[in-house]
């Protein structure tokens, strides 16, 4: 029998891998029987799901800690969490910051939570920050969406981005299993879902730690062959998969996305800079040329192509000059849709101790003349869709505008129309577009299907 919590709320920061690990832990709360509550303030389990990529994000942690920490006093048997990067990172320290949590847990060991949870109903306070094998859950996901999800490949990142916690925070790369994986979207299949995007920090490493791969770097289980594999699950009608890394991004994986069907035409590679000297202190592994070449290839076998990607500015000793070549590798490149940005020193990463660091005046204009490039882009790439037929898988209501319905093209534009979510949800439509904004779209209903069709036949 477990003590009294039994109605948790959990808040997630941070990228699609936390969102994916919140919902593996919210099944298995649901699993011991506890029921989701939508406000944090009144829940008797709250776990925050916490991101540590930039300062920024973590201090946004301790401010609602703050408020539950006070609950706490007031209530002791609120259950309170911390998990995800700020956990890892932090560890014991967040406990002697804020003595009130009953939890700290990496994200390693979110599908560990009953066992964690059922120590901390035995009266302790527990710390689970120590590198572990990650198991495969073998409880149901309470998922956000059910039509859209989530499906983790590699876990961790072997690399070593100078300024970056993610390979401090979440491990070695460990793959799973083409079978594991290919069960799981099978399982999904059954459940209505229609679209799975694989997920990976750097997932083109995928596969590099399954038996199989020799010493000299080849192995048989890629990305590319996992697309392969998988691409034939019954039900599924879209695949996506996220994040590509340039070092390792091979001409073999765009083929098969032109190969496959399923596969959408969408790729998200960030180049992080456009300076061969910075990308180097960076450490990222590839010129400015090379990144060139991908998006030459990228264009090539798949014309019409969205194409995104993250960039930092202000690293440590980007000269204005350095900037200007990010600015300008943008302009030859004409992103669909860019996330920047500005440098955050963070703790335990190299290049938060090199000399050099930028003043906040200098990273904020950066910044701000970065995003305004990125608007111009992303309305300038939308404007190709204005009077064009596009299918869009249908996942929700616009809560903007309950009329409407919305869904995203196949190149992952945001697209809005009239309809009705209780008819159309999970289903492909055809939709024709008639008004075009930089970050959306909005389109007038033709017709719908279970499956997608050919997009040459709709056009
Ligand atoms: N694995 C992905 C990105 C993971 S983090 C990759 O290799 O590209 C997501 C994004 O956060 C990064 O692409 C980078 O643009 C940004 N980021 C990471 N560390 C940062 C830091 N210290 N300061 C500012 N932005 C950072
Ligand atoms: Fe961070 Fe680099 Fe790994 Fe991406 S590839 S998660 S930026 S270390
Ligand atoms: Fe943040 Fe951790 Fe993801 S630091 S970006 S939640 S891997």
């Amino acid at each position: 029998m477990l003590p009294s919590p039994r109605r948790y709320h959990v808040t997630t920061f941070g990228c699609q891998m936390n969102k994916a690990d919140s919902e593996r832990m919210a099944g298995i709360l649901d699993d011991m029987g506890m029921v989701w509550e939508e406000d944090p303030l009144s829940a008797d389990l709250v776990l925050y799901n916490t991101c540590t990529i930039r300062d920024s994000a973590e201090q946004k942690v301790y401010s609602y800690l703050g408020r539950q920490a006070k609950r706490k006093q007031e209530n002791p048997n609120l259950t309170l969490i911390v998990a995800g990067c700020v956990a890892q990172q932090e560890g014991e320290t967040l406990l002697r910051r804020v003595p009130e949590l009953d939890l700290v847990m990496g994200p390693q060991h979110a599908n560990r939570l009953q066992d964690l949870l059922e120590d901390v109903f035995q009266g302790n306070q527990v710390v689970a920050t120590e590198p572990v094998h990650i198991m495969e859950d073998i409880t149901k996901p309470r998922r956000d969406s059910e039509v859209t999800a989530w499906v983790n490949v590699i876990y961790g990142c072997n690399e070593r981005c100078t300024y970056c916690v993610v390979p401090g925070v979440r491990g070695l790369e460990q793959s799973r299993t083409p079978e594991a994986i290919r069960a799981e979207m099978e399982a999904l299949a059954q459940q209505g879902y229609k679209e799975i995007t694989l997920l990976g920090q750097n997932i083109d490493a995928y596969g590099r730690d399954l038996p199989g791969s020799t010493a000299e770097g080849r192995h048989k289980h890629t990305l590319t062959d996992l697309l392969y594999f998988v691409h034939d699950v019954p039900g599924i009608e879209r695949i996506r998969f996220a994040t590509s890394h340039p070092r390792y991004f091979t001409e073999r994986l765009v083929k098969a996305c032109a190969e496959l069907p399923k596969v959408c035409e969408h790729f998200h590679i960030p180049f992080q800079s456009g300076n061969n000297d910075i990308l180097k202190a960076m450490g990222r592994g590839y010129t400015r040329e090379k990144y060139r070449r991908i998006i030459d290839t990228v264009r090539r076998y798949v014309p019409d192509a969205s194409i995104s990607a993250d960039a930092i500015v202000g690293f440590p000793g980007e000269t204005e000059e350095q900037f200007l070549e990010t600015l300008s590798l943008m302009e030859e490149i004409n992103f669909d849709l860019t996330n920047t940005a500005a440098y955050s020193p963070r703790p335990g990463t190299p290049a938060a101790n090199w000399e050099g660091q930028l003043s906040e005046e200098v990273k904020i204009d950066r910044l701000q003349r970065i995003n305004h490039l990125v608007s111009s882009q992303a309305a300038d790439r939308s404007q190709r869709y204005a009077g064009r037929t596009e299918t869009i898988l249908v996942e929700a209501q616009n809560p903007k505008k309950p009329s409407q319905v919305m869904g995203r093209t196949r190149t992952n534009r945001l697209t809005f129309f009239e309809g009705n979510i209780a008819e159309l949800k999970g289903k492909i439509v055809t939709v024709k577009i008639n008004e075009v904004r930089p970050f959306s779209l909005t389109g007038e209903f033709l017709s719908a299907s279970e499956v997608e069709a050919p997009v040459a036949a709709i056009a």
